[in-house]
């Protein structure tokens, strides 16, 4: 059993709260990311894990055992930096080995020869075991470090933005393979990315944080169509969400969106949710806001139906396939991702439709999300 348990976990250097409060439950064999934006405490959270970094106040579970009082090489964990040092004075395959050789429990040479094989093999880096650090790439040099992880096949492997530094083309490429290489071993894996469509692209479940304070958790589908709030709706997706402030007007014959660049009917499903979710809404107007990815508006060269409305096209970035229109409407500046089918030129005026069924709408004082 592998599960990683934090419980009401908080870390503290002197007068800054890294991390506040922090519950989790990365389950066996889970591939479960931490995700946020650049000092919300994700590196503080995998060292205290690791047995880096000190517990200021909760406890952390491996397995059934606490290990808050366990000393790193004893928690059969293994990690991986961005920063990762490989032995430029040895070969490939003394850097692999290196874990088997310094560690309390002793090997064998033909099972130190095993180990090192199998894992070059699963990387596969078999060719270049007999070169020197810097005769590698560096995503070859990356696979190294992992292979030097694996070889001592810890119950879990904890992982710091290990391909942050890689090229663009490259980084997808290792996604893929971390991701083949967490299910043929089958060992719970922790990954710490500021970068949302790794988190999405690679997690069985993501934890998204801000400041330190966990906002949501869930399968990387639930975060995108069911985020709890403006900060997780506008992190994930890219390019993000657009916001609009507008006022919820409710009376007995309908409820409608309104600004004043548009007014929008809900369907019955919407409201449903909104009252399964949030309870009858008073009848007087509610400040809201409305969340639409750039994905989810209908275009129109003329004026459609009701809840139609105009937009001028500010600028056009035609990417193969899809084109990011970017446009504006009173008091809004959006941006839109439509087929490149619609020839939108600068300048144009389009006429806009928002697909119902895909909105988000939010508290506009807790930013907390209705449905
Ligand atoms: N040793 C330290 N002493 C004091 N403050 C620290 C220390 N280490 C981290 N912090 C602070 O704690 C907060 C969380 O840092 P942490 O490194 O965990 O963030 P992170 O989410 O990993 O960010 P990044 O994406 O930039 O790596 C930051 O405000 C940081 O400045
Ligand atoms: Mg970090």
């Amino acid at each position: 059993m592998a599960k990683v348990t934090l419980n009401n976990v908080w870390k503290r250097y002197g007068k800054v709260e890294a991390v506040l409060d922090l519950s989790l439950d990365c389950k066996d064999k889970e591939f479960f990311s931490l995700l946020g934006p650049s000092g919300c405490g994700k590196s503080s959270t995998l060292r205290m894990i690791a047995g880096l970094e000190e517990i200021s106040q909760g406890e952390i579970l491996i397995g059934d055992q606490v290990v808050n009082e366990v000393e790193p090489k004893d928690r059969d964990i293994a990690m991986v930096f961005e920063t990762y040092a490989l032995y430029p004075h040895k070969k490939v395959f003394a850097n692999m080995a290196f874990p088997l050789r310094v560690g309390k429990q002793k090997y064998s040479d033909a099972e130190i020869k095993k180990r090192v094989n199998r894992a070059a093999e699963i990387l596969e880096i078999t060719d270049f075991l007999d070169r020197y650090p810097k005769q590698l790439s560096g995503g070859q040099r990356q696979r190294v470090a992992i292979g030097r992880a694996i070889v001592r096949e810890p119950q879990v492997f904890l992982l710091d933005e290990p391909i942050s530094h890689l090229d663009a083309k490259l980084r997808t490429h290792m996604r893929g393979e971390l991701k083949l290489l967490q299910r043929t071993l089958g060992t719970t894996m922790i990954y710490v990315t500021h970068d949302q469509m790794e988190a999405m692209s690679m997690a069985d479940r993501i934890a998204i944080m801000n400041f330190g304070v966990l906002q949501q958790v869930g399968t990387p589908f639930e975060i995108f169509n069911r985020p709890v709030n403006q900060f997780v709706a506008g992190f994930v997706g890219d390019p993000p969400m657009n916001f609009m402030d507008c006022d919820l007007e409710v009376t007995a014959e309908k409820w409608e969106l309104v600004n004043e660049s548009f007014r929008i009917s809900l369907p019955p499903d919407l409201i449903d949710r909104y009252k399964e979710n949030n309870g009858d809404p008073s009848s007087k107007p509610k400040e809201v806001v409305l969340g639409i990815r750039p994905e989810n508006f209908i275009v129109s060269g003329k004026k459609g139906g009701e809840d139609n409305f105009p937009a001028d096209v500010i600028v056009t970035e035609p990417l193969g396939e899809e084109m990011i229109v970017d446009i504006e409407i009173p008091n809004n500046k959006l941006k839109l991702k439509v087929s490149v089918d619609h020839d939108i030129k600068m300048g144009d005026k389009i006429w806009l439709d928002v697909m119902k069924n895909k909105m988000h709408l939010f508290n506009r004082e807790t930013e907390k999300a209705y449905f």
